[in-house]
């Protein structure tokens, strides 16, 4: 593990390498506890770099056992070399030169699966952003490219499948019980995109004919006996190669594409050049043990993955203050793409729900930064909700102002401009710029400045002179390190609803940049006026939500009823709906905390089962609709001296006068949408599903019995329904013998799948209030329970910690002493996980006093250990300043 040095590294110091790197050759002989490295590395100095400079590469726990310099064992008086570097002095002026390290590596004791480790018998790596250096010696940074030619000597009974980058060269054997293969990826990338993979596993095959009509082998390698459960990540993953040729004209370049899926990964998925790593949660499903949301995550990121091998591969980043650059880009593409698989407008409403309930919180809090930030202490702790969905948010942005035709003449000139490229985000917004004659130097603010816009905005009707003013005033909250902002380029999209319902246009407007749908406010404050308004219209503002803000329009809740009901933009209709919301949910929890009674408002009530029967609306929007703000969503808005408890208790409350007075329209649904005939994953039916399972969870409150749920849990045909139904049983029946029963008949029946089982830890786990601290606790000696694996631990602890607000914020404050005691018991093992776990105490400022105490308190215990990773010493700094 790297403890913390205390060094940060700043995008201001950034300078190439003084050592250019030609070739990189590695041969990897593979043992569980020693493999033995060895690196064969070209270089030549930079022009114009002094002679003197040494070579110094990287390095992370690493033992060298021999160095050659042009073959030649090298004279220790010319080297010195510790775990981190090795510094090569003394060479030559301007001739090439190679270097020969040897290094030996344990991969069964790798438990932060970071570089070259073991997962359930599979030698496997994971080298981004920083794990190649504990492979080798190396120039381990993004802007270092080169070819690569890997050689892999293993075991051939225990390694029958021997796999790298790139194309395959060939293989024989290798002595009596070995075998070798060799690899040679021709495409220059940097270290982290580097992969092998060893072991014996089973396949799914196909092929894929690219635009030009290239044959691609397309193989995904699962344990043996789980090939069936691949079937989908196969069929998604050439989707996306169809969809990424159809809509960003990219065709695959190399002649093999593989997937192998690994159960030890503390990621979603890795794109390694043409050999992705995944976490096997986002490969492996079929209708008994996944839901639809995981067949939703498995096509996004099998998406993903695949649209890095241009937007992240074929262009990488210059510094790893450049990672928006690709995963920004990226997310915004597997966006579009998820958007044209399945609902536009349901797959926004999701997105917006994700970076509402996950970014808005991060850029309200100590750890907020700029999706491209200018410092670090732990690169990996920057790959965050931040830098991915506000990075997509701002390519989705300029994709706004541009329009689409633009938009695409400017991608088009990323990838003619920079392929082969190690690019920075000033590279890719100027093809925008080029391409379409627009200065975006204001709009690049976005970049740079921290922290979620708030707009407030007021209008007026003048009927006399027939226009509508609407006054905009924008104001960017301090951030860490950065008190004082400019006003941002935020492009709002708008419509104007008349009382008839239909969109109102107007003959002229003043006071801004108005563009079609998008108006444009630049200034701090800023009003625009709309001329030609005969009646009155209600103003629908940030549609699809074009920008990433929050909005204080103080509107009537008969407009927003207006909107709700008419907006021909559905993301609207929901986001009106959830402004209706809101104020009542607060409402509820202040009264919760007085001790007083909840009573909902019968109008939005009234609008909200008018939606929930509405079937010319799809099933999956009403879903969304009936899904009311989350907790963590109140706890947003009310924005400080919160009581996790009023807020349970007051949404439950609400959610109750919901059930009782939508009793008949629930049992209507749920009795229309059960028989939905043979299941199928794709969009329709999982929205069928959601909206029964919804109005399921409804009526069950509304007659207060798990009788229903029960039911539903004994006839349930798929992993939606039975996971859902279990949801319901344990979350509001807890202590029911229903509840008992169902917990151990899905125990039993799942007993041997692990990732069903992670179902099973997170429902337990996320049951609301106090005892569940005991429940997370007693499910820890679980048999099933391992702790030295990701997803268990994230499923149980994870879960409890993000996802159990009243539980994990008991008021004694002994869930945040527990947690801490897992941090620092993670830490020493897998750094990243612990520190990415830790990050649920940000928001620990916002809680009332008695919390908040006990939060910091628990905290303090973490910044007092000694030996603290680089990664959970950043974190826990940074929350506590
Ligand atoms: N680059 C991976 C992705 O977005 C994420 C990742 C980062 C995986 C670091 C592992 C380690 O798609
Ligand atoms: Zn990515």
């Amino acid at each position: 593990m790297r403890t913390d040095t205390g060094r940060i590294v700043h995008l201001a110091d950034y300078r190439p390498t003084d050592f250019v790197l030609e070739r990189v050759d590695l041969t990897f002989e593979l043992d569980p506890t020693e493999t033995k490295v060895e690196a064969r590395l070209i270089f030549h100095r930079r022009e114009g770099v002094d002679a003197a400079a040494p070579l110094v590469l990287d390095g992370d726990d690493l033992t060298m056992t021999s160095l050659l310099f042009d073959q030649i064992e090298l004279d220790p008086a010319r080297y010195t070399a510790t775990p981190e570097s090795l510094t090569i002095r003394d060479l030559p002026e301007s001739t090439p030169f190679e270097i020969t390290v040897v290094t030996m590596i344990n991969p069964e004791a790798n438990t932060q699966l970071m570089g070259l480790y073991r997962s359930n018998g599979i030698y496997c790596t994971q080298c981004e952003a920083e794990g190649f250096r504990r492979i080798t010696y190396f120039p381990d940074r993004p802007d270092v490219l080169a070819v690569y030619t890997i050689n892999i000597i293993a075991d051939k009974a225990a390694n029958p499948l021997l796999l790298s980058n790139g194309n395959f060269l060939g293989g024989a054997g290798f002595g009596p019980d070995k075998h070798f293969a060799a690899w040679f990826d021709p495409h220059p990338k940097p270290s982290y995109l580097f992969a092998l993979v060893a072991g014996d596993l089973g396949i799914v095959e196909d092929t894929f004919t690219t635009m030009s009509g290239r044959e691609v082998a397309l193989k995904i390698y699962v344990e043996h006996g789980k090939e069936p459960r691949a079937a989908y990540a196969m069929d998604a993953l050439k989707r996306s190669m169809k969809w990424d040729e159809e809509v960003f004209g990219r065709e695959y370049d190399l002649d093999i594409f593989m997937i192998v899926a690994v159960s030890d990964f503390n990621m979603g998925a890795m794109e390694n050049k043409g050999l992705n790593i995944f976490n096997d949660k986002y490969v492996l499903a079929d209708p008994e043990t996944a839901t639809d949301q995981d067949y939703a995550n498995i096509e996004a990121i099998i998406a993903h993955e695949y649209f890095h091998n241009w937007t992240g591969n074929r262009i990488t980043c210059r510094d790893w203050f450049q990672l928006c650059l690709k995963e920004g880009l990226t997310v915004y593409r597997d966006h579009e793409f998820s958007a044209d698989m399945r609902s536009r407008s349901v797959k926004r409403i999701a997105e917006v729900r994700y970076l509402r309930s996950e970014q808005f919180p991060e850029d309200a809090g100590p750890l907020a930064h700029p999706v491209r930030p200018s410092k670090y202490r732990e690169i990996n702790n920057f790959y965050t909700t931040t830098v991915y969905e506000k990075g997509s948010e701002v390519t989705r942005m300029i994709a706004t102002i541009l329009g689409r035709d633009d938009f695409k003449k400017g991608m088009d000139l990323y990838f003619e401009r920079h392929d082969g490229d190690a690019a920075t985000v000033e590279d890719f917004v100027k093809c925008f710029e080029d391409a379409s004659g627009r200065d975006l130097t204001q709009f690049s603010l976005w970049y740079h400045q921290a922290g979620t816009p708030q707009i407030t905005v007021s209008s007026s009707y003048d009927a006399g002179a027939k226009t509508l003013t609407l006054s905009l005033e924008q104001m960017i909250p301090a951030t860490p390190g950065q008190s004082a902002k400019e006003p941002m380029h935020i492009p709002l999209r708008f419509t104007l609803i008349s009382e008839n319902g239909s969109e109102a246009s107007a003959s002229a407007i003043s006071g801004g940049d108005v563009t079609g749908d998008v108006l444009h406010l630049t200034e701090r404050a800023q009003s625009f006026t709309f001329s030609g308004i005969g009646s009155r219209p209600v103003v629908s503002l940030n549609r699809g939500f074009s920008a990433p803000v929050t909005l204080h329009f103080s509107q009537s809740a008969e407009d927003r009823g207006h909107i709700a009901r008419h907006d021909s933009d559905l993301f609207a209709r929901w986001q009106a709906i959830t402004d209706l919301a809101l104020p009542a949910l607060i409402d509820a929890a202040k009264t919760a905390r007085d001790g007083g009674t909840v009573a909902a408002d019968p109008a939005f009530v009234d609008v909200l089962l008018a939606v929930a029967a509405d079937e010319a609306l799809e099933p999956a929007f009403r879903a969304q609709a009936l899904s009311l703000p989350s907790e963590a969503d109140i706890a947003r808005e009310l924005g400080g001296n919160n009581d996790p408890d009023a807020i349970h208790a007051g949404r439950q409350a609400v959610l109750s006068a919901i059930a009782t007075a939508g009793a008949d329209v629930f049992r209507k649904l749920h009795a229309t949408h059960s028989a939905s005939g043979p299941f199928s994953p794709d969009a329709a039916g999982a929205g069928k599903r959601a909206l029964k399972n919804l109005a399921l969870s409804f009526l069950s409150l509304a007659e207060n019995t798990p009788a229903l749920a029960a039911e539903a849990f004994a006839k349930a045909d798929n992993m939606t329904d039975l996971s859902q139904a279990l949801t319901i049983l344990a979350h509001r029946f807890p202590d029911a013998e229903e509840t008992k029963q169902a917990l151990t008949a899905f125990e039993t029946r799942f007993a041997s799948n692990a990732l069903v089982l992670d179902k099973w830890f997170t429902i337990q786990a996320t049951i609301p209030g106090a005892a569940s601290l005991d429940r997370v606790k007693v499910l820890m000696t679980s048999p099933h329970f391992q702790p030295t694996n990701p997803n268990r631990v994230r499923s149980l602890v994870g879960t409890f910690a993000f996802g159990n607000a009243t539980g994990f914020n008991r008021a004694d404050g002994a869930a945040y002493a527990f947690f801490a005691e897992q941090i620092l018991a993670i830490d020493p093992r897998n750094p990243q996980l612990a520190a990415r776990l830790l990050t649920a105490l940000r928001s620990w400022r916002l809680l009332e006093a008695g919390r908040a105490d006990k939060a910091r308190a628990a905290l303090a215990t973490i910044e007092a250990s000694a030996t603290l990773s680089t990664d959970v010493r950043d974190i826990v700094d940074r929350i506590l300043k």
